[in-house]
């Protein structure tokens, strides 16, 4: 079996990045895009990788497998009044689905909020995504609520539960 490595990515990433992107979004609908992928260019998504690079509350983190992306993580600072908080992103390919990747990743990003920090992580998940939600309730995060037709995909709505893990 191909080793797993786990590290922050950098501005060479991009293409790699980008080309996930695409992959995850084919594989899942619990994401903010479908097969399209998230609409950046290698460039753009290069100097999104700098700015959170030089961000020191802000980290993107890739799981690599064979040198491809098989899942990302990430923690983006918020600003100004709501620079006490930051909102976390995860993903992993379907085929390394239930392997322990999402609670690695998840780990690290906890670990990096704690020592940049960082009090309140937020996110918004699905509410019928049920691995998820287990997945950041074993963590310590809590429900704040539901928000409505928190998705639209093809004229059909879905709900997201509200949830965040309180580092303070
Ligand atoms: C959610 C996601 C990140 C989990 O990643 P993963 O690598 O499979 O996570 P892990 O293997 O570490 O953990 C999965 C956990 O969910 C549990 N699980 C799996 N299916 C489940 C279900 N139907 N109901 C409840 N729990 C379930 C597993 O038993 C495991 O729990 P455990 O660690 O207590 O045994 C991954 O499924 C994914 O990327 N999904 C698509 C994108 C997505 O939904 N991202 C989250 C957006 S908020």
């Amino acid at each position: 079996m191909d080793e797993i490595q786990i590290r922050e990515l950098k501005r060479e990433d991009a293409e790699k990045l980008i080309e996930y992107t695409k992959r995850i979004g084919a594989e899942t609908d619990n994401l903010s895009f479908g097969p399209e992928g998230f609409p950046l260019t290698i460039d753009d998504e290069a100097k999104n990788l700098e700015n959170m690079h030089d961000d020191p509350k802000s980290i993107m983190l890739g799981a690599f497998k064979a040198d491809k992306i098989i899942a990302n993580g990430s923690i983006s600072s918020l600003p100004r009044r709501m620079s006490h908080r930051a909102e976390l992103g995860l993903s992993v390919l379907k085929s390394e689905w239930n392997k322990g990747i999402g609670s690695i990743m998840l780990e690290k990003l906890i670990e990096f909020s704690k020592s940049s920090g960082i009090e309140i992580i937020n996110l918004e998940v699905r509410n019928d995504n049920q691995s998820a939600i287990h997945l950041y309730e074993k963590f310590g995060f809590k429900h704040i609520g539901t928000s409505p037709a928190f998705f639209k995909i093809e004229d059909k709505y879905y709900d997201f539960e509200i949830m965040y893990l309180d580092l303070r």
